[in-house]
């Protein structure tokens, strides 16, 4: 059996910056850098222009993927792209990134697992890799909240979280002995409203209400993501310890033997938790929200190529992945660079 290894990385933030100021002065939300920073950690998030989706952004941060691990997109034996925020109902945005990349016939997949996506992508490539179905898989987490985010008062316990970008990893196999180990991965339907964004409902006739002319009408509960904050704090806080510690006990590990751990950013102030928690050293856990806010299946693409990018991940080094979000799903996983 094949092993399969993280062979290329990317990432893309599109280039408009948004301060927690400029949530102020240019969307007149009441609220404050200083609240945003002390609950959360974020400074700042990019939010891309109207007219790009997400489809865009992936094909960035894929490209690069594919530069760094040397193979063309006509190479690939499959894409799955992760994301919330799909271009368009359907298809999904697997077939757009593909279509991008000019490689017609690799057959393209959308992942919905939202802040877990990224490490439910990564388990099903392993999977096709280590089976042999698949040599090289292109596996993308790209999200574009920007514009399904209510930027006024009402919506800031949301809007104020999120941000635009794109992460993308080629998974390869290799028959030398390291790559991607161990996933682990949970869910629990029984809180799928505790964070949701129904934009319609498909159980009405028709799915979206319609006006006396016809035209669909959209109330700002349907519209605009839901989070009970607190609830999805602490089921975050617990699974994201429980997954990574069921890793490292499969492994015969203890959690501090790990190089570098690489948490899902939804909140500085939860990953602060786990990393003293766990008795993990600071400087294992690196961190980009506090540039970036809660990027969802982007999240741990994203702060992965970074860290390739400036040099910090050897070889050997034992690396630990953890997610968790809207569902309730999460996961964890163990790999050898
Ligand atoms: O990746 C998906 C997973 N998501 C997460 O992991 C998020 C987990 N949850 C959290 O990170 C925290 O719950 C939040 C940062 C979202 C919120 O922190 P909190 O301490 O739970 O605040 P809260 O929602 O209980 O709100 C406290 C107060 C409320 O005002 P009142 O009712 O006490 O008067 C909110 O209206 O803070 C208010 N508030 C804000 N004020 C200023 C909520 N958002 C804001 C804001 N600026 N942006």
């Amino acid at each position: 059996m094949k092993n399969a290894y993280i062979s290329g990385t990317g990432y893309y933030y599109p280039p408009r910056v948004v301060t927690n100021q400029d949530l102020v002065d240019q969307y007149g939300i009441d609220t404050s850098d200083e609240w945003i920073q002390k609950r959360t950690g974020i400074k700042a998030r990019h939010f891309a222009d109207e007219g790009v989706g997400s489809a865009e952004m992936g094909h960035h941060a894929a490209k690069m993927a594919l530069d760094n691990a040397g193979i063309k997109a006509t190479e690939l034996d499959m894409i799955l792209f992760c994301t919330l925020s799909p271009d368009h109902t359907f298809p999904g945005s697997g077939v757009y990134l593909q279509a991008r990349l000019e490689c017609p016939g690799v057959p393209a997949m959308d992942i919905r697992n939202q802040c877990s996506g990224f490490l439910y992508g990564l388990q099903t490539a392993a999977a096709l890799v280590k089976s042999g179905a698949a040599k090289h898989v292109l596996l993308v987490g790209a999200e574009t909240h920007s514009a399904a985010l209510d930027l006024t008062t009402r919506g800031r316990g949301v809007s104020s979280l999120f941000g635009d970008a794109a992460g993308a990893v080629v998974v390869s196999a290799t028959d030398e002995d390291r790559g991607i180990q161990h996933i682990v991965l949970g869910a629990d339907g029984r809180y799928g409203d505790v964070l949701c964004q129904k934009i319609w409902d498909i159980t009405k006739r028709p799915f979206i209400p319609l006006d006396e002319d016809g035209n669909g009408v959209v109330s700002p509960e349907m519209m605009w993501a839901h989070m009970d904050g607190k609830l999805v704090f602490k089921n975050a806080v617990e699974k994201m310890i429980t997954s990574l510690a069921a890793i490292c006990w499969d492994y015969k590990m203890q959690v501090t033997d790990l190089d570098m751990v690489l948490f899902h950013q939804a909140n500085l102030r939860i990953n602060q938790f786990i990393q003293q928690t766990m008795g993990l050293d600071e400087a294992k856990v690196p961190s980009n929200i506090e540039r970036c806010g809660n990027t969802t299946a982007a999240t741990i693409p994203t702060l992965l190529a970074e860290q390739v990018e400036q040099g910090k991940v050897e070889p050997g080094m034992k690396m630990g992945m953890a997610a968790f979000g809207s569902g309730f799903t999460w996961g964890a996983a163990y790999l050898v660079w």
